[in-house]
């Protein structure tokens, strides 16, 4: 019996034991970025692949204190829950980062770890030829999303991941970017504001088309 495409990619995704990391920046744990990342991974394993979602509340990660150690040999000279972190993308086909927008900028959560992770790209590119991927959200209707995709998605770029989008192959642009707003209408002078962050369809459709692509791309890698 013939199977269909999306029965192949899920055989796949089994086969090759794929798995993909979220992050979640977020200073609010299981909140809004959360459930972005957690519709990522969603679609990710309904084709079979294996998810975990990291939140950097839970770990304690101290700041880089830029001794340049890590210009000589691929390793931080801090112990403490970094390595974790690192272990477990090292062991991952996929990444995803996420992170509401502070100040039209990632948290501070999220730049710490970006920073104490210099180690994986100085001497070696270490994530190299992973697929990475990003989702944000902000209070606001243009309240910075597009600044803080950028630099997540930069910052993958950098440590040399492959970066796909939400971008739908056979169906065209239906939004740009995993983007999303709690801001619901204005009315009367009256703003309001949706309760979660699962009420932005458009959002939340990237989000599921991201993990769609993530998959894609990595089973094309394989
Ligand atoms: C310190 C701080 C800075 C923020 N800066 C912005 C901003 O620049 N633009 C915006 O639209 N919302 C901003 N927000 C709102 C957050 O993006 C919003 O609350 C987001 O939903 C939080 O995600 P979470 O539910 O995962 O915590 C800010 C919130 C905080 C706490």
């Amino acid at each position: 019996m013939a199977c269909r495409i999306d029965e192949i990619s899920l055989l796949a995704g089994r086969e090759k034991n794929m798995k993909v990391v979220a992050i979640n920046g977020s200073h609010r744990r299981g909140k809004n970025t959360s459930k972005m990342l957690r519709a990522v991974l969603a679609e990710v394993e309904a084709k079979g692949g294996t998810t975990e979602l990291l939140e950097l509340t839970d770990y304690e990660i101290k700041y880089c204190t830029s001794c340049n150690k890590c210009l000589r040999a691929p390793k931080c000279s801090i112990q403490d829950d970094t390595s974790v972190v690192a272990e477990k993308l090292l062991d991952a086909d996929g990444i995803v980062l996420g992170s509401p927008v502070y100040w039209h900028n990632v948290t501070a959560l999220m730049k710490n770890l970006m920073d104490r992770l210099r180690w994986m790209h100085m001497t070696e590119n270490m994530l190299a030829g992973k697929v990475g991927a990003a989702v944000t959200l902000a209070g606001l209707r243009n309240g910075g999303q597009e600044i803080c995709l950028s630099i997540m998605e930069r910052y993958l770029k950098s440590q040399g991941l492959i970066v796909v989008d939400d971008r739908k192959q056979d169906a065209g642009i239906l939004t740009a970017g995993a983007a999303g707003t709690l801001l619901a209408d204005y009315q009367d002078k009256q703003v309001s504001f949706r309760k979660s962050v699962e009420e932005d369809q458009l959002a939340i459709g990237a989000c599921k088309q991201i993990g769609r692509n993530m998959v894609d791309l990595i089973n094309r890698l394989k």
